[in-house]
């Protein structure tokens, strides 16, 4: 048997644990800090939303505030959000359009591009603050894939492109999706929930609870004719009904199921989709067009980037931990460029009608995780939590836990430096058949 104070990862009999203390200890969050939220690459944003020179987007990323913006070159940026002289917020707008950024505090002000510009009272300095600072700080490292940008605070980190390795392929389908490309739709989902967000990360790639804590989603599914997810009769791509989890290097993973069903789909936004659809096939092959839009897909990217794809809605979701026990979400809905305003319209009905503060989907996943974040003051009592489902099966399905102990895997590793071996369940389907993207 394999134990670490952490995860209990006991090959042997197929069992594994994780300590339910990782949910409820500060001294764990503050190496979390450390180990993996300033030495991983950390989801920013996407370059649609900054489309223009001089726009902006602010954000906290994993506790960091960031200016994420488009300077006056055109370049995409990420610059700490702190004033060089006494740390105020620099930019304390959500967005928008800005050649300069001048602090609210003292007046020094920073041109989009970073460089300190202009301080007031700057003829008493004996050492002139715009030459001794130069100008505003950045992550170590700033790098994109197919428009998302990510950023690494770690100076020794692998490149994105090596870290999100074979894993990238999730992140294809959804680019691939328009031949102009994606966007992300205006207007964010951010909220906070009363539980430790690794909760979270589980929940998001879980096909085990889709069945009890959404049956509500479900049945009115059915109600509508529509056949409600890991319970249709096709297999697509050579994905049963009941689906499969994958696992990749780095700790990234993806749980998958032919999609079936367009709740409230009018004709229009169905012909819409199979227009994608046929485009996709042209450009791709048959069997990446099916991947693309007749398979649901939750993938982690480690730590917390989320992307779903339920074909009637497509989402990122972040999620970052403000104290053990409290996390703050922000979730967004991506288009692919070129539909028309009936299909956006029900892409953002069916965001709120499932994620949304009042939809069927996230309150109740919500109400989950807060439960058990309250019932680990249990812990003296009952110390693990069990994510075996699936293990040593030769394929997982959807609604085992493979990817959820991929991830406990790579989070185990970079707390403790103890590397647990895969499952080897490392899976891309249906490449491409040409790639003009
Ligand atoms: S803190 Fe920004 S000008 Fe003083
Ligand atoms: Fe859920």
């Amino acid at each position: 048997m394999t134990a670490s104070t952490y995860v209990n990862d006991d090959r042997q009999n197929h069992l594994f644990q994780v300590n339910r203390e990782v949910f409820t200890s500060q001294e764990i969050l503050e190496k979390e800090k450390q180990e993996i939220f300033s030495k991983a690459w950390i989801y920013v944003g996407h370059e649609s939303e900054i489309p223009n020179k001089g726009d902006f987007q602010t954000r906290d990323v994993a506790g960091r505030p960031v200016i994420f913006n488009r300077d006056r070159h055109g370049e995409v940026r990420v610059m700490l959000n702190s004033c060089l002289h006494r740390g105020a917020s620099l930019c304390r707008h959500s967005s928008g359009n800005a050649k300069i950024f001048t602090c609210f505090y003292h007046g020094w002000a920073y041109r989009n591009s970073g460089e300190l510009v202009n301080v007031p009272g700057n003829e008493d300095y004996k050492a002139e603050p715009a030459k001794v600072y130069e100008g505003l700080k950045g992550p170590a490292k700033v790098e994109s894939y197919r428009g998302l940008y990510f950023v690494n605070f770690d100076e020794d980190a692998e490149s994105l492109e090596d870290y999100l390795g074979e894993a990238k392929y999730f992140i294809d389908l959804v680019a691939d999706q328009s031949p102009e490309g994606i966007a992300i739709l205006e207007g964010t989902h951010k909220y906070s929930i009363k539980a430790n967000w690794k909760l979270l990360v589980e929940n998001s790639v879980d096909g085990y609870h889709a069945k009890s804590v959404h049956h509500t989603y479900f049945e009115m599914m059915m109600d509508l004719g529509a056949t409600p997810p890991m319970l249709g009769e096709e297999i697509v791509n050579g994905v049963a009904p009941s689906g499969m989890g994958t696992e990749f290097p780095n700790g990234h993973a993806t749980l998958m199921y032919p999609a079936n069903g367009l709740p409230l789909a009018t004709e229009s936004v169905k012909e819409t989709l199979a227009g994608m659809r046929r485009t996709a096939e042209e450009r791709f092959g048959e069997s990446y067009a099916t991947a693309m839009f007749g398979l649901s897909r939750n993938s982690v990217f480690f730590p917390s980037f989320i992307v779903i794809d339920l074909s009637f809605g497509l989402t990122l979701r972040t999620m970052y931990p403000i104290s053990p026990s409290e996390t703050i979400v922000t979730g967004w809905q991506i288009i692919p460029k070129g539909v028309d305003e009936e299909f956006i319209k029900y892409r953002v009905d069916n965001a709120l009608t499932f994620w949304g503060p009042a939809g069927l989907a996230t309150p109740d996943d919500v109400e989950a995780l807060e439960q058990a974040q309250k019932a680990f003051s249990t812990q003296a009592e009952i110390g693990w939590s069990d994510i075996s489902k699936g293990m040593g099966k030769q394929m997982p399905a959807a609604n085992d836990e493979l990817q959820m102990r991929a991830w406990w895997r790579e989070w185990n590793k970079r707390m403790t430096g103890e590397a647990l071996p895969s499952e080897g369940k490392s899976f891309v389907p249906f490449q491409k058949q040409t790639t003009d993207a």
